[in-house]
């Protein structure tokens, strides 16, 4: 039933699209300067917000992996979180982290720093413009722990920010993961992902409903990789239904 909903969601959302909202689509379509804008105003007012209950069950999860991954909890850290947006994670950093960020888009840099001034527990190091497939600014072996949420559903080449992820951490350390993925094949969810994709793709700044980034991280070649399935079952999740958490070792 869940899916005949969405189903014709769908189909409304390619209607206004290509009608009333056809201006709008045909810029974010052409204009990459104006789709990083527009996406990064857009997450941060309405998106994040609106998914924030369910979103932050699955934030917690990464950090208490991370708390119960590290051999001396009380130890100072060094964390880069890559694709920060507009921060949603900083509420959950323990104290002893001296954090970097780092993010593609300068457009989500105000309200990243806006959030911050809300999370004075953080040791905030300095934040970082630049693609997560050429960290050109981050020394290689510098991190404790990098850590990534709904990133990899963007990122032009997974592969290659992984191989990044492996150069910035020291020997041992460990890479914190979430994002959201594909319905299981032969799913009509799945279809429905693909049928709204180009759609949400070009609205959310090159964001893909059904990447298998899973498989990726396990060939990435970490030493270790524990990757967990997470399933929302609420009806406003629903394309983001499917996501995985995990960690994984240098
Ligand atoms: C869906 S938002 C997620 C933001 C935040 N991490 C969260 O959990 O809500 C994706 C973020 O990743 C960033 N991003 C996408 N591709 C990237 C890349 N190749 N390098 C660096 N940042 C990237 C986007 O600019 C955006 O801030």
């Amino acid at each position: 039933m869940i899916s005949v909903v969405f189903a014709c969601i769908a189909c409304l959302c390619w209607l206004i699209a290509l009608t009333v909202m056809l201006p709008l689509t045909l810029i974010v379509t052409a204009s990459k300067s104006f789709r990083s804008l527009f996406f990064s105003c857009v997450y941060s007012r309405l998106g994040e917000p609106f998914f924030k209950t369910h979103l932050d069950v699955a934030r917690k999860k990464v950090f208490q992996l991370l708390k119960d991954n590290l051999k001396n909890k009380f130890e100072p850290l060094e964390v880069l979180e890559i694709g920060v947006g507009p921060g949603p994670n900083l509420q959950f950093y323990p104290d002893n982290c001296f954090l970097t960020v780092l993010d593609k888009n300068a457009g989500f840099e105000s309200y990243f720093f806006k959030n911050l001034k809300k999370n004075s527990h953080i040791s905030y190091q300095r934040s970082v413009i630049q693609p997560a497939e050429k960290m050109l600014d981050i020394d290689d072996e510098s991190f404790d722990v990098v850590i990534s949420t709904y990133l990899h559903c963007s990122t032009q080449d997974s592969s290659a920010v992984l191989q990044e992820v492996k150069r910035v951490l020291k020997p041992g350390g460990k890479y914190l993961f979430l994002d959201h993925v594909g319905f299981p094949q032969r799913d009509i969810g799945l279809y429905i992902q693909k049928f709204i994709g180009p759609l949400w793709t070009w609205y959310s700044d090159g964001c893909i409903l059904h990447k298998d980034i899973a498989t990726t991280i396990k060939e990435a070649g970490f030493s270790d990789v524990t990757c967990e399935r997470l399933t929302f079952m609420n009806f406003t999740m629903y394309l983001l239904r499917h996501q995985i958490v995990g960690i994984a070792t240098k």
